[in-house]
């Protein structure tokens, strides 16, 4: 573990984080020596996949806040987006949020029950809600507007206005069986582009859309994000699927490190 005063000094803060990629993308920035905070509905399922991959129990409480609740509830985000210092009188924003609520409609597939979703809007509800929440602390403290947290988000190939990011082979599930949890992810990365260019709620915002995902969160299973092919909303990385670990490193190196800046505004195709 390498701990700077640079990323000691810094959070990012995680919703979706028992998510594959999302999961994996936390254990890389907590072993890079960064903190972080993560909304979980139960914090022990958290905690377990985290020493799964191999993270101390010293590590997690050193470096990882976790805030117990959902997404629909305003007052927990607020904790997780400040560290649990929202109704302090200098609350501390995260640097950058990473989301992957509802990352994976892919993963509930099964012959018996092709399209199992609880919440067919979470993605754009879970949105909507860090939105709101972060108005709210703006409209609060004025002073933390100043340092506006970035977001990125995972959606999904297959949602493209501009081109077709999807194999051929694959375009009939995507565009037919998928059409639902895609229309609820386009919501989704209308908010935070909007969001960062229109409102400036976000400093920035980064939408990350890998093709089929596979794998697990297990941050040893994958090829390694070197290997990752990446495109752009009008020059896509079209291919056929990309292990869950792979796209979290990604993330962990081109974003969470980096400040992503570079990336702020696009929809980053990622496939292997
Ligand atoms: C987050 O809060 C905990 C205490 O609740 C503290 O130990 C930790 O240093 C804080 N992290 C950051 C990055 O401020
Ligand atoms: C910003 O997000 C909110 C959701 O909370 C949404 O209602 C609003 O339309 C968005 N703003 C823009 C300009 O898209």
């Amino acid at each position: 573990m390498t701990t700077s005063t640079s990323t000691s000094a810094l959070f990012i803060a995680f919703f979706g984080a028992t998510g594959g990629c999302t999961n994996a993308c936390l254990v890389h920035t907590l072993n890079a020596g960064f903190h972080a905070t993560a909304l979980a509905r139960t914090p022990s399922k958290l905690t377990d996949m985290l020493l799964a991959q191999g993270l101390s129990q010293s590590l997690i409480d050193t470096q990882l806040t976790i805030v117990k609740g959902d997404i629909a509830d305003i007052q927990a985000i607020k904790n997780v987006l400040t560290n649990n210092s929202a109704t302090t009188e200098t609350p501390k924003l995260a640097s950058q949020i990473i989301s992957g609520i509802g990352g994976t409609p892919q993963m509930r597939m099964s012959l018996s029950k092709p399209m199992t979703i609880d919440n067919p809007e979470i993605c754009a509800t879970a949105t909507k809600n860090i939105v709101q929440s972060l108005q709210e602390i703006y409209a609060s403290h004025p002073s933390t507007a100043q340092n506006r947290p970035s977001i990125t988000v995972i959606s999904t190939t297959g949602v493209s206005d501009v081109r077709e990011d999807v194999p051929f082979g694959f375009r009939t599930f995507y565009h037919v069986v998928l059409a639902d949890p895609h229309k609820d992810k386009k919501v989704m990365e209308n908010l935070v582009i909007e969001n960062a260019s229109l409102t400036g709620v976000f400093r920035g915002a980064v939408v990350i859309r890998p093709s089929l995902l596979k794998g697990d969160q297990n941050v040893k299973s994958g090829k390694g994000w070197q290997k990752v092919k990446v495109g752009v909303e009008d020059k896509p990385a079209v291919g056929y699927t990309i292990h869950r670990a792979d796209v979290g490193q990604w993330i962990c190196e081109q974003i969470v490190k980096t400040g992503g800046e570079s990336h702020f505004g696009q929809k980053v195709t990622l496939t292997c």
